[in-house]
């Protein structure tokens, strides 16, 4: 399985963007996270297409959370994206990137003052209303600054998509939106609009994340039509966005076959516009948050084995073989915290065929197996592995656990190479440390190991 720009070159050597992995490797270290710019661009301009050739109205919004540094920002923001934001830290980045404020979109199930107040100054284009207490705070706060700002509800849909349990979000019983069936997401709206500094724009839902069929996005569709025709017979209030949110899934294994953009986009917008034409509405835009469907695939991590060790296995009678990597879970803590899996195959030996078992062993003190059972030509030391489909929720997510250093992240596009996040130093780990002044060296007067 080769994704977006990956190619074999005649030194047998994986190629990303037109960069061999090895000199990658060998620039700026391993780990790394290498992301291909051209299948990150081609994806945005895709999805657009797809839809825009559907539907007459749409706003793509690039879920951040997916993945963000300052160049993603700018990448998106070239690309003509507009882009969600759901932390105080998101919010920064974008802006600290020029990303343009009347682009950006503000989500939260528990937004803070400061979080709501720097979206209101800095005027974002809305604000993703979740609850109640932030109906509220968002009320004061604007009631405070005579300040105006529009507003879409999120709801809860109660649709329950198949996906892993911690990643499904539509289901009637989750802390996310407010929920349809119980009259919360009714009543919600009314708020909006008894609210003089809020305008309403629209309802929105997010069902679930690595969804690889289209069927559950079609029923939320449909819910959503039916919300806007209950918000406009009930209120006479005109819905200007129905927002479906993200979740279209990405390419794991060769095996995992997510509908086509085409394919998801025709499954999404022919029930809503059909919902919507026997309601006699018009149509909104149609919103959507797409987050790992626009960078998942275009992310591969690069490590370096080291430890190879094969051990008997009781059950089976035979052996498995454990090749560890100088990363883990501390740069990608999907398979710890999703049971996700993964594809790999050695860089720098690409043509050599998959013709041994292998689990990928992360080097954290926990049993951090990144890839359980996986083809790959026979490991060595040394060798350069490529993880691929890394390129949503694993720089996003990653930690210091252990006291790693978090990897650097390169962007590669026809041949060139460029540094958009430099490696974390020892230094770094300590930079917001201090120590009290009864712990200092001075002050110390250490215990004898008898009296501990
Ligand atoms: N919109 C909202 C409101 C969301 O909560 C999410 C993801 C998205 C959009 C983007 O979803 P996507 O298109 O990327 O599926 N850390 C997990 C995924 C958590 C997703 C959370 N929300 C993982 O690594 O699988």
């Amino acid at each position: 399985m080769l994704l977006g720009t990956q190619r074999i070159n005649a030194q047998g050597h994986l190629e990303i963007g037109g960069c061999d992995t090895t000199e990658l490797a060998a620039e700026f270290g391993t780990p790394l996270y290498v992301i291909d710019e051209a299948t990150v661009r081609a994806n945005c301009r895709n999805y657009l297409a797809a839809f825009a050739a559907r539907y007459p109205r749409n706003e793509i919004y690039y879920a951040s959370k997916a993945f963000l540094t300052l160049a993603m920002a700018r990448l998106i923001a070239q690309e003509g994206l507009y882009m969600d934001v759901a932390s105080l830290g998101e919010l920064y980045v974008a802006l600290q990137a020029g990303f343009p404020v009347d682009r950006i979109a503000l989500h939260g199930n528990n937004k803070s003052r400061l979080e709501l107040e720097l979206a209101v100054e800095s005027r974002i284009k809305h604000i993703i209303v979740d609850n109640f207490f932030e109906l509220d705070l968002l009320g004061q706060i604007l009631q405070e600054r005579k300040a105006e700002i529009e507003v879409l509800v999120r709801a809860a849909p109660g649709v329950d998509p198949q996906t892993h349990r911690l990643i499904r979000t539509g289901q009637a019983d989750t802390k996310f939106g407010f929920n349809i069936a119980d009259g919360s997401a009714l009543q919600a709206v009314k708020c909006v609009l008894a609210h003089p500094g809020m305008r309403l724009r629209g309802v929105h839902c997010h069902i679930g994340s690595q969804l690889l069929d289209a069927e559950t996005h079609e029923q939320a569709a449909e819910i959503m039509a039916q919300l806007m025709q209950s918000v406009v017979a009930a209120t006479g209030a005109p819905v200007e966005e129905i927002n479906i949110g993200g979740g279209l899934g990405v390419r794991y294994l060769p095996t995992h076959e997510p509908p086509s953009y085409a394919e998801f986009a025709s499954r999404i917008t022919t029930p809503l516009k059909a919902a919507l034409d026997r309601a006699g509405l018009p149509y909104p835009i149609l919103g959507q948050e797409p987050g790992r469907a626009l960078v998942g695939e275009a992310g591969t991590t690069l490590y370096t084995l080291g430890a190879i060790k094969t051990v008997p296995i009781d059950t089976r009678g035979g052996t498995r073989t454990y090749a560890a990597i100088d990363g883990g879970m501390s740069d990608n803590p999907r398979p710890q915290l999703y049971e996700a899996v993964y594809s790999c195959l050695l860089a720098n030996r690409a043509s050599e065929p998959a013709e041994q078992t292998v689990s990928i062993a992360g080097k954290h003190c926990e049993t951090d197996i990144l890839i359980w059972d996986t083809p790959l030509a026979a490991p060595r030391s040394g060798d350069l592995l490529a993880v691929q489909t890394t390129g949503a929720y694993n720089h996003a997510m990653a930690s210091n656990y252990n006291r790693f250093l978090r990897p650097a992240v390169v962007f590669v596009a026809e041949g060139g190479a460029d540094l958009v996040v430099a490696r974390e130093s020892l230094e770094d780990l300590v930079r917001n440390e201090r120590i009290p002044a009864r712990l200092r060296a001075e002050a110390m007067s250490v215990a004898p190991a008898s009296s501990l």
